[in-house]
């Protein structure tokens, strides 16, 4: 019974992840396969899921096969960055970034993102026919980002690549041909977060670059630790936060009675990006592997086994959210694990939804009539994310 195997090809998959997802949790919520040449548990149930991104027994590892000279710095890069820390290392190295983004600090972020999003919207609303993506969501995420890190305007348009190239490295579709492209973009990310730290040393500013470089000094974290910080702040911040903005548009677009709900009560923002957080979740799995021989829900996992939460899949389990494939923007309470759980909680969370919001709700009062140019938009060849190629909008003034 656990050992079937699903027909469902890859690319088919990722157009609809969620009738493979019920398909294999309607066989078992911890179903054993060999998707996308991954042998391991994909775990689709909410619960199960949870029990997982909770238990340490269940480790973060490099998402790398063994380091060769061809992929050496990809692989040092992430050896230091907390994403891949299991404890006691990985407290150490988010407490040292950690009040940067309490929801707190991030409040204090408001009023610059707002002057952001209202910027971008002043430059596209006459085009009246754009691509969300590229020229909305991506420069408002990468000049966002960039103010926090303390990377000046001039060079947020390099973040598209790298961001592009490194998503794609770790992602279970990836080829050896990307992972030695990402490896590239490390090499040039290094280069640049190198001469950006020599600058903040000679005039520091009122950013994390040089709040972390008092750090380095206090020898809390060595300069590996300061640039892998650097590394993961800029692609975690930024790629996941495009691809919210954009899935969370889409959603409103293709439910328009949801829209209409949005439109006739604004207040209702927060709960809207909640859901549109659950709904269609920017990252869709998080692997694991069992530090030891773990039951779980009547399977017997063993020490080794690789561990694929689908968090997508939990997001839509009909035992934790009723009419789980219904889009609603005022379901509540909406206990989505989107930004995963336990230890490695997304840092980011808060961040992450002041911004879709701020976005959404500028996009939404500043154009009118606006609608997809088609429903049927063609979704990044990724299996870990959910990701539209372009998503194109018209709108009247
Ligand atoms: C919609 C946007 C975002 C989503 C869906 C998202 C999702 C996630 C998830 C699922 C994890 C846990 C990964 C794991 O357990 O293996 C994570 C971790 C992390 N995220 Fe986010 N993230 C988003 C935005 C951000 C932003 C804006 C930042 C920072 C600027 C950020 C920084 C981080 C960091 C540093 C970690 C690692 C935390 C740790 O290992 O302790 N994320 N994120």
């Amino acid at each position: 019974m656990l050992h079937q195997y699903t027909k469902i090809p890859t690319i088919e998959i990722i157009k609809n992840p969620y009738s493979f997802y019920e398909e294999i949790r309607s066989i078992h919520p911890v179903y054993k396969g060999n998707f996308f040449k991954y042998p391991g548990w994909y775990v689709t149930g909410y619960s199960e899921a949870l029990t997982i991104l909770k238990d340490n027994r269940f480790q973060t590892r490099i998402p790398l096969p063994e380091a060769t000279k061809k992929y050496e710095a990809l692989k040092n890069i992430q050896n230091n960055m907390m994403l891949f820390k299991n404890p006691p290392d990985h407290a150490r190295l988010r407490m040292l970034v950690s009040n940067h983004f309490t929801p707190i600090r991030i409040q204090k972020y408001r009023p610059f993102i707002e002057k952001i999003a209202k910027n971008l919207l002043e430059e596209i609303k006459n085009h009246k026919k754009i691509d969300i993506i590229s020229d909305f969501a991506f420069p408002f995420a990468s000049l966002v980002i960039a103010k926090i890190i303390g990377i000046p305007d001039d060079d947020k348009n390099i973040f598209r690549e790298w961001a592009l190239s490194l998503i794609q490295s770790i992602d279970v579709t990836r080829s050896r041909r990307s992972i030695v492209a990402g490896n590239k973009t490390t090499l040039e990310m290094l280069s640049f977060f190198k001469d950006l730290i020599q600058k903040r040393i000679q005039s520091p500013q009122d950013d994390l670059i040089s709040e972390l470089l008092h750090q380095e000094k206090d020898r809390k974290l060595t300069e590996e630790e300061l640039l892998s910080a650097s590394v993961l702040l800029v692609i975690a911040g930024h790629e996941t936060t495009v691809n919210l903005i954009s899935n969370s548009l889409y959603c409103l677009l293709t439910n328009p009675k949801e829209y209409d709900k949005l439109i006739e009560n604004p207040s209702l923002i927060a709960s809207a990006i909640e859901e549109c957080l659950r709904y269609e979740s920017p990252t869709q799995m998080i692997a694991r592997v069992a530090s030891e021989d773990v039951e779980l829900n009547k399977v017997q996992i063993k020490k080794g086994d690789h561990v694929y939460v689908l968090i997508g899949a939990a997001n839509r389990d009909s035992k934790q959210f009723s009419n789980a494939d219904v889009f609603d923007i005022t379901r509540n309470p909406n206990p989505h694990l989107t930004f995963g759980s336990g230890i490695h909680f997304c840092l980011g969370s808060a961040l992450a939804r002041l911004e879709a919001q701020i976005a959404i709700k500028t996009l939404l009062q500043n154009v009118v009539n606006i609608h997809l140019e088609t429903k049927d938009v063609e979704w990044r060849k990724l299996v870990s994310f959910r990701a539209m190629k372009e998503m194109h909008v018209h709108f009247d003034d």
